[in-house]
């Protein structure tokens, strides 16, 4: 093999959505099937043992692409050359915990490990949050990286824009694949807004094709928001081999690109489209070539969407707020 393998350093690694996605990076659907990777896995010190189990495991898997694994629980050392990190790792909240106490944990995690980023990873460094609250995770950990190009920073939003595509394809009789142009604006969480008056089904408005403002507005929205919430009920566990599987799709895409006709949608830092407040890590609809992304501009956002997105950048905003206030940004 002659190409030069690519650092993927994964958190949480030792967690359910770790134990999905390391599999499928080492054998080739993170980057491609032709680029060796070096895996480092970060855990908090009760973490490394189990850790360690799946380091044995991905041994036994004898992957081609797979040029070796470190373990550690030090940032320093797990984020060290990195191009890409897969930060998945974060304090849930647990009983009686207030959303501002589960902002205040999660930035004790994204804080440090935003500066090992910027004080040791690789110059073309491309970070995915998904440890919740992924879009103000991705902001803590941004803030604490100057040195690193704010557009590396990233949060997943693409396991809700593969929910909403199912739900289309559901809902029409249409293949996944005839699915295009689908955007998630917003947070991550219940205030998303999967919108379709740009997608199209097999090259026909989405919107004019389901012709049900009813359907979107209490079945396919509520549906797609409320998803996670509805399989953490299911399965008494959080999404975990979806959640990696959108991360795989995210990062493919990003560094792969979008195809031609298409886009995505990626938590990124906003530059002020469609008003969505600058520096805000929102959702929007993205292309992707090269290993970069662009915001999809000149959509018309008409009133249905413009209160959503509305409501969920000001979620994002009060956020923004609450780890300000606690010294986070
Ligand atoms: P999990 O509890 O199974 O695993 C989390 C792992 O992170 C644990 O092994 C824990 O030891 C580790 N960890 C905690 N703090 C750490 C730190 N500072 N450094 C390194 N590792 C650390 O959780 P999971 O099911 O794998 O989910 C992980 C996160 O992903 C949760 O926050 C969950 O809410 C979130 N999630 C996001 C999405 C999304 O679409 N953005 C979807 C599903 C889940
Ligand atoms: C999901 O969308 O499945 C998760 O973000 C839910 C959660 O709270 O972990």
């Amino acid at each position: 093999m002659t190409r030069t393998p690519v650092n993927v350093t994964v958190t949480g690694a030792a967690g359910q959505i770790g134990y999905a996605l390391l599999f499928r990076i080492a054998s080739g659907h993170l980057l491609g099937a032709d680029v060796p990777v070096r895996l480092r896995l970060l855990e908090i010190p009760q973490g490394l043992k189990a850790a360690e189990g799946t380091a044995m495991e991905l041994d036994d898997c004898a992957f081609p692409l797979l040029q070796g694994i470190e373990i550690t629980d030090d940032p320093n050392v797990g984020f060290d050359g990195a191009n890409v990190a897969l930060l998945v790792g974060a304090r849930p909240r647990t009983k009686g915990m207030e959303r501002g106490d589960l902002l205040e944990a999660n930035g004790g995690i994204f804080k440090p490990q935003g500066k090992a980023i910027n004080d040791h990873a690789a110059d073309d460094i491309k970070v995915l949050v998904v440890g919740n609250p992924a879009n103000t995770n991705a902001l803590i950990a941004q803030a604490a990286a100057p040195d690193v190009p704010a557009e590396r920073f990233t949060a997943m939003t693409r396991l809700d824009h593969n929910r909403a595509l199912s739900q289309l394809a559901k809902k029409t009789g249409a293949q996944v694949s005839d699915i295009k142009k689908l955007t998630i604006w917003g947070n991550h969480s219940a205030t998303q807004y999967p919108d379709i008056f740009h997608a199209e089904i097999a090259g026909k408005n989405a919107a004019e094709v389901i012709a049900d403002e009813q359907w979107l507005a209490d079945d396919f929205i509520p549906t797609v928001a409320k998803r996670g919430a509805a399989i953490i009920e299911a399965r008494g566990a959080s999404s975990a081999a979806s959640a990696a599987n959108a991360a795989i799709d995210h990062v493919h895409t990003w560094v792969n690109g979008t195809a031609e006709g298409n886009w995505t949608s990626m938590g990124i830092p906003s530059d002020g489209s469609y008003g969505v407040p600058e520096g805000l890590i929102s959702s929007f609809p993205v292309t992707t070539k090269n290993g970069t992304y662009e915001i999809v501009q000149g959509l018309d956002i008409n009133e249905f969407s413009r209160a959503r997105i509305d409501a969920s950048v000001q979620e994002l905003a009060e956020e923004r707020d609450a780890v300000r206030a606690l010294g986070l940004i």
